[in-house]
């Protein structure tokens, strides 16, 4: 075996590249509960793969075909119920694992010097996720899928001058047709995909250059043994390989009693009107897209002018780019920033889930003033930043993570 490694490494550099990022890669000793979120979403995107191709293998990308090859799947092809379910279910868990992944970097300060690029791929995954999951959801070509991107698509057509050849290029027909799903299918299944990896490739390897922050925000490079390695570090493997496999146990328990006992989750993981098959002559009474997109759905409805409202939408999304210039506190964790800190990103927490709940629902006068104070309120955890977190007084940070 030792021979065979000898061999390889000389080759390749495969023992190298256990020790870098695994076997000594030292990471703080003082990860929580929210540090389960990272593995987790490689879990989730492997479960993705996996059954993304199995799916393929019965799946026709015809709008002719696609909604009966699915009823296929359902119905004939073997366990073809399980792997639909759990891609169907494994998308919404994708959104669930990486808003908590993200609400950690909130958090601990994780996206500041000098994890700025950690955060840049991961805003820049975030956004492939999210092309990733749109594509995805026409590709049952039920109605919800269908008048879902009639939705989104027709956003492109509020750009002055370009917005209605744009929308016609993205289509590639005058409707949403067999030749829109076709190459949805095609950045879907592959291009998408293969983007979404490398990207998780670079946040991976910029984190391992700089090193894991932590949930006192401590640098555990600073203090170094004789040997190099930080005091407060320990091994990735044999240490978090195994506290993570806890993270994944519970992670599965969860996900398949959701898999196996409520796949439809209510309506909110796969929609209703989904059920019947795409009709471009009857528009359903009340189109929502699925609940990881409605808080930014909801500041759309919220502006009255739809162009305005896609900027917003669009600037909704850009803002999380620029956060690690606009945070421009002493400290990086949550526990020694001041109170403005806490009770902002509080509200930022608040106003972000009574968006999504708005954006499911039907909107009144009532819901509309809502949602307009809770956009201004999501904006304003950002706008504010810069002078907030330079006002408030900040608690003294120790000089090794405290456990
Ligand atoms: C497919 C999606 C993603 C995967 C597989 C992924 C994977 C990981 C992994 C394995 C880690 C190290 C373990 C951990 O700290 O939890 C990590 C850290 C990190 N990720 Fe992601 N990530 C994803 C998406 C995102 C997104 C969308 C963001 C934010 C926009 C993000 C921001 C960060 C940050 C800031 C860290 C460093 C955290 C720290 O050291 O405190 N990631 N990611």
């Amino acid at each position: 075996m030792s021979k065979l490694m000898a061999w390889i490494d000389a080759r390749f550099p495969a023992t190298k590249m256990w020790e870098d990022h695994l076997s000594k890669y030292y990471a703080p000793k003082n990860f929580n509960f929210f540090y389960f979120f990272g593995s987790l979403a490689l879990l989730v995107l492997v479960n993705q793969i996996l059954t993304g191709v199995w799916l393929t293998m019965s799946y026709e990308p015809s709008a002719d075909g696609a909604f009966a090859s699915v009823e296929y799947i359902m119905r004939d092809v073997e366990y073809g119920a399980i792997i639909r379910y759990l891609h169907s279910t494994g998308a919404s868990a994708f959104f669930v694992v990486v808003y908590l992944h993200m609400f950690r970097g909130l958090l601990y300060g994780s996206y500041q010097k000098p994890r700025e690029l950690v955060w840049i791929f991961g805003m820049l995954i975030y956004l492939a996720l999210m092309a990733e999951a749109f594509m995805g959801y026409l590709l049952p070509w039920g109605q919800m899928s269908y008048w879902g991107a009639q939705v989104i698509i027709s956003l492109f057509g509020a750009i002055p001058v370009i917005g209605d050849g744009l929308t016609e290029w993205i289509r590639g027909d005058y409707l949403i047709s067999g030749i829109t799903l076709n190459r949805f299918f095609a950045l879907h299944v592959v291009a998408l995909p293969i983007v979404i990896l490398g990207l998780v490739v670079m946040h991976i390897l910029a984190l391992h250059e700089v090193g894991s922050n932590n949930p006192d925000g401590v640098e555990i490079k600073k203090l170094k043994d004789e040997n190099g390695v930080p005091l407060d570090g320990i091994p990735f493997h044999p240490y978090y390989t195994v506290k993570d496999i806890v993270g994944v146990v519970v992670f599965l328990f969860v996900f398949c009693t959701v898999v196996f006992f409520f796949p439809e989750m209510g309506g909110y993981f796969l929609e209703k009107p989904n059920f019947e098959e795409a009709n471009a002559l009857k528009t359903p009474a009340h189109i929502a897209p699925v609940w990881y997109f409605t808080p930014f759905y909801a500041i759309l409805r919220a502006v009255p002018d739809k162009l305005l409202g896609v900027i917003a939408m669009g600037a909704a999304i850009a803002v999380l780019f620029v956060l690690p210039w606009l945070d421009r506190s002493p400290v990086k964790s949550m526990r020694y920033k001041g109170w403005l800190s806490k009770v902002w990103l509080l509200v930022f927490c608040i106003s972000f889930v009574i968006l999504g709940v708005l954006g499911v629902l039907q909107p009144t006068e009532g819901r509309t003033l809502l949602a307009r104070i809770c956009t201004v309120l999501y904006f304003a955890y950002f706008l504010l930043m810069p002078f907030y977190t330079r006002m408030e007084k900040t608690k003294p940070v120790p000089e090794r993570v405290t456990g």
